[in-house]
């Protein structure tokens, strides 16, 4: 994995040691915590110390790797090592069900797994191959930013401002971005004047994360609190919006953070475009429409109060579903690493991806 001086990569292997940064303590404190273990990692993705597609399943990609590593070390073999890889692959599955990342790169380890097997390797390879395989995927997603920051990049027109939701950079990805990593390109290439950053209840990913890293990167902001997005719109400032993705289905259906859907809406009313910026591991092609992406709802704690004070009635009924489904018709384009969907549709997406 290269490095580069404005390197922010939120999931490291660095000298042997999977480590990761807490973004629940962002912006305050930059904290590294180190995961020694499959249970350990399950407990930082559903926590939110990691989070963002791309970023959860590079995380359960290694730390299903150094769970393979300590069972070696503790000398497990045959069934035993089979077991204990199962329960935590099982266990890492159980975290988000929403990111289609996350199953794709468990399934690009239990791809190794059945390699591994017919190749009649010892535990010791079977460790090696899962860490090999983590990191050669986050070789890929870094790759990827790059190719979706440069396709995206590309459909802006000079000084725009633009608005985005959550967060969709260097922290929800191996260090590049979906959404925020075109974003970045487009302000490198005159594009883009100003980005407008959501707060995005209820865990202020956007508050917290995307004004964050603007920041480190120089970009002009400002922050909204999210139900100004439409008034903000419809004073005509904004000309595009860019979001990213947890899972797009066959159609072109968009799962993204709660929030996404009313977006689309006014930004269609208002006459804006609007982009989802996505990898292709985050494409579903088995479901046929959105109906059936699987949307994570989130505690009743996150939404009655912040920081341990309480905000709302003890008792207080609540739903927090984590995700919307924005359907296809809304998009004008979906930005993936291998070009650009601009009419998201069945056709449209299976084009771009039969082109593979
Ligand atoms: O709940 P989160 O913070 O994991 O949600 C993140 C998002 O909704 C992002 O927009 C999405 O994962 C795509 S970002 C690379």
């Amino acid at each position: 994995v290269t490095t580069s001086s404005d390197d922010l990569r939120p999931i490291r292997w660095e000298e042997g040691r999977l480590r990761l940064l807490d973004q629940t303590r962002l912006p305050a404190e930059e904290r590294w915590l180190e995961i020694p273990d499959a249970e350990t990692m399950a407990e930082a993705i559903r926590s939110l110390r990691v989070r963002g597609a791309p970023a959860i399943g590079l995380a359960a990609a290694y730390g299903l790797a150094v769970e393979a590593a300590r069972a070696v070390a503790e000398g497990m073999t045959g069934r035993a090592l089979a077991a204990r890889l199962d329960a935590a692959g099982r266990l890492l599955a159980a975290t988000r069900p929403t990111a289609r990342n996350l199953f794709w790169a468990l399934e690009a380890l239990a791809r190794e797994r059945q390699a591994w097997g017919e190749a009649g390797e010892d535990p010791a390879a079977l460790a090696r191959r899962f860490l090999e395989r983590a990191l050669a995927l986050h070789r890929d997603d870094l790759e990827c930013s790059a190719a979706m920051a440069a396709h995206g990049a590309a459909l802006l027109p000079t000084g725009c401002e633009v608005l985005t939701h959550c967060n969709t950079g260097a922290l929800a990805t191996g260090g590049g971005g979906t959404a925020l990593g075109v974003v970045r390109a487009a302000f490198q290439a005159g594009r883009i004047s100003r980005v407008w950053a959501t707060e995005t209840r209820p865990l202020l990913q956007g508050a917290r994360l995307t004004t964050w890293e603007l920041d480190r990167l120089g970009i002009p902001h400002t922050l909204i609190v999210d139900s100004a997005a439409a008034f903000l719109m419809k004073q005509g400032r904004v000309e595009a919006v860019l979001v990213g993705a947890d899972r797009i289905a066959a159609n072109g259906d968009v799962a993204n953070k709660i929030g996404t859907l009313a977006l689309a809406w006014h930004a269609r009313t208002a006459g804006i475009p609007f982009y989802v910026v996505a990898p292709l591991s985050t494409f579903d092609p088995a479901l046929p429409d959105g109906a059936g992406i699987p949307i994570e709802e989130r505690g009743v704690e996150e939404v009655v109060g912040w920081g341990g004070v309480r905000t709302a009635p003890e008792g207080t009924a609540v739903w927090s579903p984590a995700f919307d489904v924005t359907p296809a018709a809304y998009l004008t384009a979906i930005v993936t690493e291998r070009g650009v969907i601009s009419s998201v549709s069945k056709k449209g997406v299976a084009r771009l991806l039969d082109r593979g």
